[in-house]
């Protein structure tokens, strides 16, 4: 039975990608109806608000979201849409895998590691306010309920995954009081998964880390800010942020995006990588239970990669979007 679910039509690249992921899922037999919106700052000024209050209402009824990016202004204007997003449906635990591809050459092979950032609080709950002209204060909020909530989610789903470890990224030596609960409430609930190593280590630490050894890690849980870093980081060392795709998870709801934001430097050149899109489409459609429709599409890009003769400019090729997509496919 077809299966209905939103899509959020962004801006910069993400209209772009937006097209090709849609016409990919269908070839892939999916059997998904889209109910489509566009969002951001285009959406505003043509009608007065960034997100429709039908786009909300589809999301509230389908639960199921794939989101393409949103350009955010920088240091003002309007707050983040996908922070909005994420605090409004308590979407609180940001799954982004980082995996290599045998077929993207990159300095270390066999990175497999999956980052859980806790998506609602730390400084990305903007709390700031300026104390005089001179001063601004932006408050650091960690609390209990969602350290818990976030850690048994990395910790869950290592067990689910057969994984064999989870490491705490934190700044507990310097931020005692906030980090420092952070690092207090990972020690209790890893005592609940005695199966699984529980390690923790410093921010600054593991971003050398993860540039000389990235093979050691496995599953990475953290806070917001150092999430939002590091799983940058990580897709440097799979090939860029082409290639990385996330879920924002919570009790009722979930949004599927890519990592990467709206490009605006190569928006409207055709030249666009929708292959972490594309994934982030593939983990939706794992979400709903469309597993086949997924895994064949993971195999046509495996098959399109390895491939490597339309490869977009980000990975190394000439390949514009449209012949990417052609060539996933052709292969469907
Ligand atoms: P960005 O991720 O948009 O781009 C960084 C670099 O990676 C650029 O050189 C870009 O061309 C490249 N890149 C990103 N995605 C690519 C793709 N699919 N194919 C080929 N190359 C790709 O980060 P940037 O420039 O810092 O942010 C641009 C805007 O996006 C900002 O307004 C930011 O707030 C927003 N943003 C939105 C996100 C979202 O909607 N989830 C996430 C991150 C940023």
């Amino acid at each position: 039975m077809s299966t209905a679910i939103t899509v959020f039509k962004g801006d910069g690249i993400g209209p772009e990608i937006t097209d090709a992921v849609l016409r990919i899922l269908d070839a892939a037999g999916a059997d998904l109806s889209y109910e489509i919106f566009n969002v951001g700052a285009a959406e505003y000024e043509a009608h007065g608000a960034l997100i429709p209050e039908e786009g909300f209402a589809s999301f509230e009824r389908t639960h199921v979201l794939l989101k393409s990016p949103i350009t955010t202004p920088i240091g003002k204007g309007f707050r983040s849409l996908n922070v909005t997003l994420r605090k409004k449906y308590d979407l609180y635990a940001n799954l982004r895998p980082a995996k290599s591809n045998a077929a993207v050459k990159m300095p270390f092979e066999n990175v497999d590691i999956v980052i859980f950032r806790e998506n609602t609080e730390d400084l990305y709950a903007g709390v700031e306010e300026m104390i005089d002209a001179d001063t601004a204060h932006s408050i650091k909020i960690i609390t209990r309920k969602c350290s818990e909530r976030i850690f048994r989610a990395a910790f869950d789903y290592a067990v689910a995954q057969g994984r064999k470890k989870v490491t705490c990224v934190n700044k507990a030596n310097i931020m005692k009081l906030s980090d420092g609960l952070f690092l207090d409430v990972f020690r209790e609930v890893a005592k609940e998964y005695p199966q699984i190593v529980a390690e923790d280590k410093l921010v600054d630490n593991v971003c050398m880390q993860l540039v000389m050894n990235p093979n050691q890690f496995d599953v990475i849980v953290t806070e917001n800010l150092y999430g939002d870093i590091l799983s940058d980081l990580c897709s440097g060392l799979i090939g860029g942020l082409g290639l990385m795709p996330s879920s924002n998870l919570g009790a009722d709801f979930a949004m599927f995006e890519a990592v990467h934001g709206s490009a605006p430097d190569i928006a409207g050149k055709g030249i666009a990588n929708p292959t972490a899109f594309l994934w982030s489409a593939c983990m939706l459609l794992e979400h709903i239970g469309k597993n086949d429709a997924a895994a064949r599409i993971r195999c046509a890009v495996d098959e399109v990669l390895t491939e490597g003769k339309c490869l977009t400019p980000d990975l190394g090729g000439t390949g514009m979007t449209r012949e990417y997509e052609a060539a996933i496919i052709a292969r469907l």
